[in-house]
Order: C-alpha cells, then sequence, then structure tokens
C-alpha cells in the first residue's frame, strides 16, 4: 500500500520541485500541497511545468499528522514550529531548513536566537542518536546512511553544505587542520521564490557577486558534520547568473606523504558504490549543466604537489540534491523503499 505524504511549502522552490518527482513516485501518494499566500491558488498558475488541476492547500496541522512522512520546505521559522509540533505527535518529518541541522547550542550562535525545541536537535558530534531516537538526524545518505534509515526526523542538509561535504568529507583524513577553505557558487533559484531586488534579472544577469562570507551559516553546518578535528572552516558563497545549479571549490593543506594517489582511493572507496555520486578522473571537471533536474553529484579532485595543497571540486543540482532530490532520498530510506525510487542521478544535457 502507498504511503500517504504531504508537502508544507509546496508553493516554494524546492517544495514545487518536491511536488514533480512526488508525482512521479509509485509508493507515495501526495495528499497535501500546503502553501502559505498562496493557500487556494492553482499549483499550474506558479509552476506551468505542474501542468493538472491541483490547488495548494492551507497548512492544517490535524491533516498532516495523519499523514506518513511530511516534508517541510519552509523558512526555518515555520519548520520549528511545525517539525515540533509534528514530532510530537509522532509524524514522520523531512524538514528542508536549517531549523534542526545543528546542536541548540550551535543553532543559536548561527541563527541567533533560542532554539525552541533543543531535545529535537542532533547529538553533538556524531549522527547516529543512539538511544534518542527523537531527535534529527542529519540526512545526508552518503554518510549517514544507517542513521536515517532508523530515523523519523531528518534534517535534509542545506545546498552548500551537500556539496562542501560529499566533496571534502572523504579527504579530511588526508588535510591540515585549519587549512580548509570553500567557495561556493550557486544560481538564483537557491534563495527561493520570495522577490528580492538583488535577485531581479536585470541585477543577477551578467553580475558575478560574493555574500554573506566570513560568517554564512552553512560554515557552522559544514563544520560541524565534517568528520575529523579540521577547526575552522573559510566559506564564501557567490551568486552567478544561472537559474539552477551549485559547485563549490575547497581547498585543504595536504598532510605528508599525500599524493595524487591517496587522493584519488580516497573519493573512489568512499563512492564507488554510491548510486547518485559519480568520482570524474583527475584534471576533469564537474558541470553543473549535466546535473540539472537530477539527484547526482560530481566530484573531483587534483592535487597540486607545488603548493602542497589539495583542490576538491564538486557540482549539484541546488534544487535536486541539494534540497528536493535529498529529501526525497532520505523519505525513501525512512519509509523502507529502495532509496532510488523516483530518483534520477542523470540530469538533462543540455
Ligand atoms: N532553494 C534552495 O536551493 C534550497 C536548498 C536547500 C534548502 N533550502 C531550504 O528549503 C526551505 C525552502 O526553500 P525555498 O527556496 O523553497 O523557499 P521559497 O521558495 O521562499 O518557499 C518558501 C515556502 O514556505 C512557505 N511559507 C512561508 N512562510 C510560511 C509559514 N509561516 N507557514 C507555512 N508556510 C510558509 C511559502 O509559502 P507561500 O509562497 O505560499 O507564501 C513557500 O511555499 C528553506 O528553509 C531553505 O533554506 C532551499
Amino acid at each position: 500500500m502507498a504511503h500517504k505524504v504531504g508537502i508544507v511549502g509546496a508553493s516554494g522552490y524546492g517544495g514545487a520541485e518536491l511536488v514533480r518527482l512526488l508525482e512521479a513516485h509509485p509508493d507515495l501518494d501526495l495528499e497535501v500541497v500546503a502553501a502559505h499566500s498562496q493557500a487556494g491558488e492553482p499549483v499550474s498558475s506558479l509552476y506551468p511545468n505542474l501542468a493538472g488541476d491541483r490547488v495548494f492547500d492551507e497548512v492544517d496541522l490535524g491533516r498532516l499528522i495523519g499523514l506518513d512522512l511530511v516534508f517541510l520546505a519552509t523558512p526555518h521559522g515555520p519548520s520549528l514550529q511545525l517539525g515540533g509540533a509534528l514530532r510530537h505527535a509522532d509524524t514522520r518529518v523531512v524538514d528542508l531548513s536549517g531549523g534542526f541541522r545543528l546542536t541548540a547550542q550551535d543553532f543559536s550562535s548561527w541563527y541567533g536566537e533560542e532554539h525552541p525545541t533543543p531535545d529535537l536537535t542532533p547529538t553533538p558530534g556524531v549522527a547516529t542518536p543512539t538511544g534518542e531516537p527523537d531527535r534529527a538526524v542529519y540526512g545526508l545518505p552518503e554518510m549517514f546512511r544507517d542513521s536515517i534509515r532508523g530515523s523519523s526526523f531528518v534534517a535534509n542538509p542545506g545546498c552548500y553544505p551537500t556539496a562542501a561535504l560529499l566533496g571534502l568529507a572523504p579527504l579530511a583524513p588526508l588535510l591540515e587542520a585549519g587549512s580548509v577553505v570553500i567557495d561556493g557558487k550557486s544560481g538564483s533559484s537557491g534563495a527561493g521564490r520570495a522577490a528580492a531586488d538583488r535577485l531581479h534579472f536585470s541585477h543577477v544577469h551578467g553580475d558575478l557577486t560574493a555574500y554573506g562570507a566570513p560568517a554564512h551559516r552553512h560554515t557552522g553546518e559544514i563544520e560541524t558534520w565534517l568528520p575529523g578535528d579540521l577547526g575552522p572552516v573559510s566559506f564564501t558563497p557567490h551568486l552567478i547568473p544561472m537559474s539552477r545549479g551549485l559547485f563549490i571549490t575547497g581547498y585543504g593543506s595536504t598532510t605528508d606523504g599525500v599524493g595524487p594517489d591517496e587522493v584519488a582511493d580516497a573519493l573512489h572507496t568512499a563512492y564507488d558504490d554510491e548510486p547518485f555520486v559519480h568520482v570524474l578522473a583527475a584534471g576533469t571537471f564537474p558541470h553543473t549543466k549535466a546535473l540539472a533536474g537530477s539527484n547526482g553529484v560530481q566530484v573531483s579532485a587534483v592535487v597540486d604537489e607545488r603548493a602542497g595543497r589539495v583542490l576538491v571540486t564538486c557540482a549539484i543540482d541546488n534544487l535536486g540534491k541539494g534540497a528536493a532530490g535529498q529529501a526525497l532520498q532520505n523519505a525513501n530510506l525512512m519509509l523502507g523503499l529502495p532509496e532510488q525510487t523516483a530518483l534520477s542521478a542523470l540530469g538533462v544535457y543540455p
């Protein structure tokens, strides 16, 4: 029998991408597509790709509680409220916001507010919430698959942290503490659907700029979940003039004796059995365009032996593996379904 699922925030970019993916899922029935200001509007009026008769629902907690799983594709404020209420009613949740990705203490320092439900935040330093089944599990399947499988509550990673961690985590044991620097680039859909002056076509088109450095919230998330004790990370995100796609370039000083073979081995050991991650040959680099609409990841590393540094690049679709695709991958795991159901590793191209 199919599982009944719902989305809150279905009128946003992440939520609408989930609608698209769930319409093709053989084992999940999409019962609720809730929105906030857009409740009552036809889905197709905002998203012409989602042709059909669906209308955005009101957010009705009673109706959501009766579902097998709810995706929260909302800003962290509503996610904190709804996530707490749904978990107290024992409804499974995948939250796409930053509300439950950090310990309560780290949340308050990176988000500047107290966490309303610290008992639901992830366990410090470890992904497996032993003896504490209600805490959120950090939903990066390539690192924490076993914990996600047994969980009812998953905090879906941020888009930049997904690419940064997939690129750097396997290399962490090969790097000097304190040496990691990450540049991130994202298309404008990473900022969501809400209108903002800086996101107008006439501002973004033909432009490239950085933002948020040196204390973008995703820095804390990357530091929390990067394995080992690599110390502070410097992270600078950039807004680039495209709609979808996210690319990170990570740099770290290599420890003694680390060369191209060790780096290639680390990536292949981590990813050769992973359905969504492709390791490219050293010297070839990922393309965001190749991953559009997919849950795929391309990662590639080269060693700069002259400088004693490794340089790793990783590309994803920010709305795919960076948001909705990964949320569905997590839901498949939580519900005991084949992990790849209704997901593709291959994007549309050109
Ligand atoms: N965009 C990305 O690439 C990306 C990647 C990873 C994670 N995320 C995270 O995913 C979440 C959604 O991001 P997005 O880009 O899809 O944002 P978005 O396009 O701005 O959409 C936000 C959604 O939340 C709804 N909403 C706003 N306030 C609400 C409230 N008080 N109660 C219920 N619903 C409310 C909005 O409804 P109305 O439109 O009807 O008002 C809309 O459906 C955010 O937490 C974001 O940080 C986004």
